[in-house]
């Protein structure tokens, strides 16, 4: 643990937990004390390394809370499996980082921290298209740099988003919360592109779009496309909503990136690989009218070159779910996600997750991803994990 700057809470704990940042909120660590843990938090401004990782865990460490920026891969699995670990949360809802087959080899159980960070992100999904729209860092820039001398009627003209359509791709709960707002909020029709029917959201845009009538209004449409290429092809604005997977790395690639309008507009909130950074900065070059809105990158935190140079883009640095409310309640589900397996709690794997934030949460962890293979018990009975829960098909997604 030498080079970084560590801090031990309730030394006297039975059990060790390292936790690789400090964490907003106190509720989390309250969590982890009433379970008996001693907790050793890394003050780090950058991720540790495999090999801190590894020292940190030492010879004894029960559980373990890891960032995203970290890869938990068989060797950290291994180490913490000889330290006598069985528990280990990712502070994210995506477990790309995580090598879920190797925790499960291991015997760890892995958690998540889905549901506490839907409407954080699909606002921010909301903010970057808007911004893109009408060009709002570019703008900034201008001012700033002192070029507002006067208005003028065609200064920085922009897209509006009313009455145009959207196009979600991966309508999880993020992906339904952000066709929500563009719904409801900018009243643009509404195509999404899913594995699974979303009855509940079209009933949704069914109901507001007799609401519009009823008010004299322009109605609104959602539609589920077959294809992913329809939807590029019709939609003024695409937003990705997907988990990175082996199917969904560059599923953004120059080829699709030519299926979409000139002047469409790219929002990407999800995972950085999801598109290929490359094609895009050229489809970018070729196509000054097309705007992209990025908060994830294909080799975070590097930029694909080119990008920082275009106006047409805007580079936000992975904040989606960056607000107190989102990351405290992460905090919580990850520190509950831990202490509920030290414990030998069942698994709650429900997509209500709001009980965990509450006086009186479940005696349960939050999300474990690998409770069936791990034999895992459910809340309130069954065999453990996804497949036996009826749990519904967003919950280990969003
Ligand atoms: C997540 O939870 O997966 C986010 O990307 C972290 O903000």
């Amino acid at each position: 643990m030498a080079g970084r700057e560590w801090i031990t809470h309730h030394p006297q704990g039975e059990r060790r937990v390292v936790v690789t940042q400090e964490l907003p909120g106190a509720r989390w660590l309250a969590i982890l004390r009433a379970a008996g843990c001693r907790v050793d938090v890394c003050r780090a401004d950058l991720p540790l390394t495999a090999a801190e990782i590894r020292a940190a865990i030492g010879g004894r460490c029960d559980g373990a809370i890891g960032q995203v920026a970290e890869t938990w891969g068989e060797e950290e699995f291994s180490a913490l499996r000889a330290a006598g670990g069985r528990a280990y949360s990712n502070y994210a809802v995506g477990y790309n980082n995580v090598d879920l087959a190797a925790a499960t080899r291991c015997g760890v159980a892995v958690g998540n921290t889905p549901g506490v960070l839907t409407e954080t992100t699909a606002e921010l999904a909301a903010a970057l298209a808007l911004a893109a729209a009408r060009r709002l860092p570019e703008a900034e820039r201008f001012l700033r740099a002192g070029k507002f001398r006067a208005w003028l009627p065609t200064l920085l003209l922009g897209t509006l988003l009313r009455g145009k359509t959207a196009g979600i791709v991966g309508a999880g709960r993020i992906g339904v919360a952000a066709a929500r707002i563009f719904v409801e909020g900018f009243r643009m029709n509404l195509l999404y592109f899913d594995p699974q029917p979303q009855p509940a959201l079209e009933a949704r845009v069914r109901a507001f779009a007799a609401f519009l009538r009823a008010q004299g209004e322009p109605d609104v449409f959602c539609r589920r496309a077959a294809r992913l290429e329809e939807l590029l092809a019709a939609a003024d604005l695409v937003s990705l909503h997907t988990p990175l997977t082996a199917e969904t790395r560059h599923l953004i690639d120059a080829r699709r990136l030519a299926a979409m309008k000139p002047d469409a507009i790219l929002v990407n909130t999800s995972r950085g690989p999801v598109i290929d950074e490359e094609a895009l900065a050229a489809h970018l070059r070729r196509h000054p009218g097309f705007r992209a809105g990025l908060d994830v990158y294909e080799r975070e935190p590097e930029v694909a070159a080119g990008l920082l140079e275009l106006e047409n883009v805007v580079l936000l640095p992975h904040i989606g779910s960056a607000t107190p409310e989102a990351r405290e309640g992460m905090a919580v589900l990850a520190a509950a996600n831990v202490a509920g397996r030290l414990l030998g709690h069942p698994a709650w794997n429900r997509p209500e997750i709001g009980a965990f934030l509450g006086d009186s949460p479940p005696a349960a962890s939050p999300s474990i991803l690998n409770a069936r293979e791990l034999g895992i018990p459910l809340f309130g009975g069954g065999g453990g994990g996804a497949a036996d829960s009826g749990l519904h098909p967003a919950a280990d997604r969003e």
